[in-house]
């Protein structure tokens, strides 16, 4: 893999659609691309077993010699993402039931439940064939497992599995119904068997059993991929093992939870923005992975906090409905950008365009005009340049600033029945990471429990949930004189999402000085001022001071006059409170000074607007990153060797429109 200085370069390659020839040509047009790792085999179970026990590899083999031929690694795939036909009718019951109740058909991918003993027999045993086979092939560079792990089934298998967790999560059926207040709307629960998976039902479901729901699908997920790992590392304990994250609110897996169970972190990255939106979504994205990466190791207590961007688009943004071209140079900037933020190399879906299925139209490094095209030229372009970065690998991302953040968390706050339809958890997280980045301050995701020694500000978007033992890790940090942000909707519920009573934010209300007494939800695009000149939106408060101070009143209706942020000293550390969304510039601002009393400023001060720093740190070396988001040169102060362009900088740097430079800084 990565490692020696050289990062992963190259994607999805799929030589089950093509004849050898086709073969051939890709590794040369590879090797041209300083390609250097490729992931195979990811939707190949039909073509690897044809019928039930009936396997054919030679292809597999020759694909696997090819690439070691040509100096090419392998991420050699379970293929169990998507099971081939005969699985289905073989298998009936393995097949995946909705909420409401139908079962669905093979015919696309992922059509399985992962809780069906019989699909889980099935992916054992080709994971099993394949580690016999490829454990020591001197191409695999790394196990890739499945493949986004994400569908979801409400089968008899699933429901019994559901019921197995809940007793072990639950102990017994009194633990079980208190923690999810079956009292109200007469659910108590008197028998396991009456307990069912959230299936479509009248009106509103529990929350609770919603939210075990979701953790227990993480589970199981995970154990279907434990399972896979633990065969694969028995064939061979040198080969790392992985698989790959979508992201989104749908996702049923807990990420974070999931990260020391690999050896590699390894996401797939599609912004669905258009405008400078992909770029904040690709900053958030990476430091999302960095996070559950960080987080890996912190729980194994081992140092690698390694992640990988295992597939990105080349020369499209996939927008829901319709495809939007990358200006030039954008694909590139896209790259070093989670490059910049700690990925270990860059790949991409997929290598070449596929003539047919579903998705024949997806972007791709060879498209099906062929490598006389802009994209190929740019991805050998990306693949220079990446070569010439390598050293950067080395250094960790150098952040002060945490943001606090939880699958759960946001599982918890998406359910019906909260006092906004509008509210959507993981646009509070991004709106919180892009204020920060707009203010050019580096920030990591954290997970509760996570160590802040190197973080002196911690800022908790909406963090809904907070067990006790969340709220002691947020106390400790304050404790130690670590400065605190946190709005709306944090803290105002326990681990089984139930409400902490007494004003919210129940599990924060000392620490930050202020005692909320009622929500006032806003409607549609209300926009409520506030005295400082910004506004909030989405969301307002009572909030009664208890020892804090305001820092910006509401400004006009039920709430005029009445605190909307506050700011409170507990020993050494300052903690904030911000009861309202508030607009982008008044967030930076606010962000701003919260880092500034902190002692953190901006990665590179000098830098004009859109242009985005991210430096990494190896002892005393460091490399800083600049991506010039803008159509413009710019010219920022730097001092050291960009490492693109080979040229000596000695204090500023002329970054091209839409260009990057990756200096080498001058040691101190
Ligand atoms: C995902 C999948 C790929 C492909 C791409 C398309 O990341 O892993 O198989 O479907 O999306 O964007």
């Amino acid at each position: 893999m990565a490692g020696h200085g050289r990062l992963c370069y190259g994607g999805d390659w799929n030589p089950e659609q093509w004849p050898p020839e086709v073969w051939r040509e890709d590794v040369a047009l590879m090797r041209r691309a300083g390609v250097n790792l490729v992931t195979v085999g990811v939707f190949a179970w039909s073509r690897l077993e044809p019928a039930p026990g009936r396997y054919t590899l030679g292809w597999l083999d020759d694909v696997l010699d090819l690439l070691h031929a040509h100096g090419i690694r392998a991420a050699l795939a379970t293929p169990t993402a998507s099971p081939p036909p005969w699985f289905s009718l073989a298998h009936p019951d393995a097949l995946p039931v909705t909420a409401e109740g139908v079962r669905l058909h093979h015919g696309s991918r992922d059509t399985y439940c992962a809780a069906a003993p019989a699909y889980r027999a099935a992916a054992r045993r080709i994971a099993g064939v394949l580690a016999d086979r490829y454990a020591h092939h001197p191409a695999l560079a790394l196990w890739h497992v499945h493949n986004e792990y994400g569908t979801t089934c409400h089968c008899a298998h699933a429901e019994a599995a559901f019921r197995r967790w809940l007793a072990d999560r639950h102990g017994d059926l009194d633990s079980l119904n208190a923690a999810w207040v079956t009292s109200f709307w007469s659910q108590h629960y008197a028998d396991w068997a009456e307990i069912s998976t959230p299936r479509a039902t009248q009106y509103l479901a529990n929350p609770g059993q919603l939210l075990d729901f979701r953790r227990f699908w993480s589970d199981t997920l995970l154990a279907a991929y434990a399972e896979q790992r633990d065969l694969l590392r028995a064939a061979n304990p040198a080969v790392p093992v992985t698989t790959n994250h979508v992201l989104g609110d749908w996702v049923p897996v807990d990420q974070g939870r999931w990260a020391s169970e690999v050896d590699l972190v390894a996401i797939d990255h599609y912004p669905s923005a258009v405008d400078g939106g992909a770029e904040e979504q690709t900053a958030l994205a990476a430091d999302l992975a960095r996070g559950w990466a960080r987080h890996g190791a912190h729980r194994r207590g081992a140092g690698d906090a390694s992640w990988l961007l295992m597939e990105s688009a080349p020369h499209q943004i996939h927008t829901a409905g319709r495809m939007h071209t990358r200006e030039p140079g954008r694909m590139a900037r896209h790259s070093l950008a989670h490059v910049a933020r700690g990925s270990r190399g860059v790949m991409f879906f997929q290598w070449r365009a596929s003539l047919g299925g579903a998705e024949r139209f997806h972007s791709a490094v060879v498209p099906h005009a062929g490598p006389d095209s802009r994209v190929f030229r740019e991805a050998v372009r990306l693949g220079e340049q990446l070569g010439r970065i390598g050293e950067a690998d080395a250094g960790a991302v150098d952040a002060a600033v945490a943001i606090g953040w939880d699958a759960a968390s946001g599982w918890a706050l998406g359910h019906p029945g909260m006092p906004s339809a509008r509210l959507d958890p993981y646009a509070e997280l991004a709106a919180a990471h892009r204020a920060l980045w707009r203010a050019g301050i580096a920030c990591d995701v954290v997970l509760p429990g996570d160590p802040l020694d190197v973080h002196r500000l911690l800022v908790l978007p909406a963090l809904y949930l907070a067990s006790d033992a969340t709220a002691a890790w947020v106390r400790a940090h304050v404790r130690a004189g670590g400065h605190l942000l946190v709005t709306w909707l944090t803290g105002v519920a326990d681990e089984h999402a139930r409400i902490r009573p007494g004003g919210y934010p129940g599990a924060l209300r000392d620490l930050l000085g202020v005692r909320v007494t009622e929500f006032h939800p806003l409607a549609g695009d209300d926009r409520v001022p506030l005295t400082g000149g910004g506004t909030g939106r989405l969301w307002a408060e009572t909030v009664q001071l208890t020892g804090a101070e305001p820092v910006a009143a509401y400004l006009g209706g039920v709430l005029d006059g009445s605190p909307a942020v506050t700011r409170h000293r507990v020993g050494a550390a300052t903690t904030w409170y911000v009861s309202t969304r508030p607009d982008e510039d008044t967030y930076r601002r606010l962000l701003t000074e919260a880092a500034r009393l902190a002692g953190v400023g901006p990665v590179c001060p000098g830098a004009p607007p859109g242009v985005e720093a991210v430096r990494r740190r190896a002892g005393d070396r460091s490399w800083l990153f600049l991506l010039n988001h803008t159509g413009r040169p710019q010219r920022v102060a730097a001092a050291g060797t960009d490492l693109l362009t080979g040229a000596p900088v000695d204090d500023a740097v002329t970054i091209p429109a839409g260009g990057v430079a990756v200096l080498r800084e001058r040691s101190p």
